[in-house]
């Protein structure tokens, strides 16, 4: 009879993946070093503790485990969700073997199932777009309709100012006047994808990328190389154009802006890429193919504190943003059957919109 334990185990320590051995009762007999940072602790803590109490749904473990002393498998595979206190939850693909160890039957190998995770994170920010646009659009209305009799207000008072004097009074009705163009400016930014319906028409997206192309070039002449790595055979769909337009060139401002300090050194590098994905899933719907559009630069990357709500509205990491540009972006492009998702490190940061074609 095997003794599992007794048998050299280092070498486990070198998998990415976890690996647990339980003894009869259940109880954490070895972990290797993958399992000790999944489970966010140490062998020592690990040791003798029931694998099923470390998570609050832990019942579900537990009946695998009995089936397992039951001999009624010899290996099970299975999706797991284990929750964990204060923690997130853990999505998982288990494997779970017997082996041919009377004291420590039961092999379990864990990896963590990324797709669901994913998927989870999108369905996320998909009902927060949602929530986020209906409070967007009732405050922009409330703060739209008093702003114009403020501006109108403080117009008329000028007027009513003597000539000669008063300066100072008329730089105050200046400042009310200014600040809330500024404010009108932001609600207009606010109500921009409700203003009008989308107009509908045939795209070519190489036309909008080019678009985008130009006026960023435009915008910065100097020491940004634009990458154009674009699949030709990608097809015309159904879309508005410009809202399309604005969508992209909100992701390739911010990534210009990033650039900024690179592009001093003369290496700020923006990549525009098209290609087609195939068997994909947008908000829950599974399509067939998909307009897989990146937009990358090799800039600083996003900072970290914000990484998980640069879509949210008003959230800004850069002086005198005002936060808008990617919650208008994300807007369109779900208009359009799409969603915009990110991915950062330093040097290099990859915005990918996937738009489904019918
Ligand atoms: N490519 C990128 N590299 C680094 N940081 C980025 C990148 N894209 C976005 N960000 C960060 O995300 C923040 C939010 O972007 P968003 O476009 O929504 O707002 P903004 O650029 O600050 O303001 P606005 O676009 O409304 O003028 C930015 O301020 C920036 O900190
Ligand atoms: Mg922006």
């Amino acid at each position: 009879m095997l003794n599992i334990l007794s048998t050299s185990l280092g070498g486990l320590d070198l998998l990415a993946s976890a690996v647990l051995i339980l003894d009869i009762q259940g109880r954490i007999a070895y972990a290797n070093a993958a399992a000790e940072t999944m489970l966010e602790s140490s062998f020592k803590v690990l040791h003798k503790q029931r694998l099923q109490d470390l998570f609050v749904n832990g019942d579900k473990l537990a009946t695998i485990f009995g089936q397992a002393m039951l001999r009624q498998f010899d290996e099970k595979r299975e999706d797991l969700v284990l929750e964990r206190i204060g923690r997130s939850p853990l999505h998982l693909n288990m494997v779970l073997s017997v082996i041919d160890d009377p004291d420590n039957p039961v092999l379990i190998e864990l990896r963590e199932n990324v797709q669901q995770v994913k998927l989870d994170r999108e369905e996320r920010i998909l009902d927060q777009t949602q929530a986020n646009k209906e409070l967007i659009r009732n405050l922009a209305h409330e703060i739209k309709n008093p702003l114009g009799g403020i501006r109108g207000a403080a117009q008329l008072l000028e007027l009513e100012l003597p000539g000669q004097g008063l300066k100072d009074l008329r730089e105050y009705t200046q400042v009310i006047i200014k600040e809330s163009d500024r404010l009108q400016t932001l609600v207009d930014r606010l109500l921009a994808p409700h203003r009008r319906p989308q107009i509908v028409g045939d795209v070519n997206i190489h036309e909008v990328f080019e678009r985008v192309r130009s006026l960023i070039l435009a915008e910065f002449p100097n020491g940004l190389k634009i990458v154009r790595d674009y699949d030709l055979s990608l097809p015309e769909f159904r879309g508005d154009k410009e809202q399309l337009i604005q969508a992209v060139l909100n992701i390739a401002h911010n990534a210009a802006q990033a650039l900024a300090p690179r592009m001093v050194n003369g290496d700020a590098e923006l990549t525009l890429r098209t290609r087609i994905a195939r068997s994909i899933t947008i908000a829950k719907v599974r399509y067939r193919l998909a307009l897989d559009l990146h937009i990358v630069d090799n800039g600083p990357g996003i900072p970290a504190e914000l990484k998980d709500r640069i879509f949210y509205p008003l959230v800004s990491g850069r002086e005198g943003g005002s936060g808008l540009g990617l919650t208008l972006a994300q807007t369109f492009i779900q208009q359009h059957s799409g969603v915009i998702e990110c991915e950062s490190r330093p040097g290099l940061t990859d915005f990918r919109i996937l738009i489904a074609l019918p």
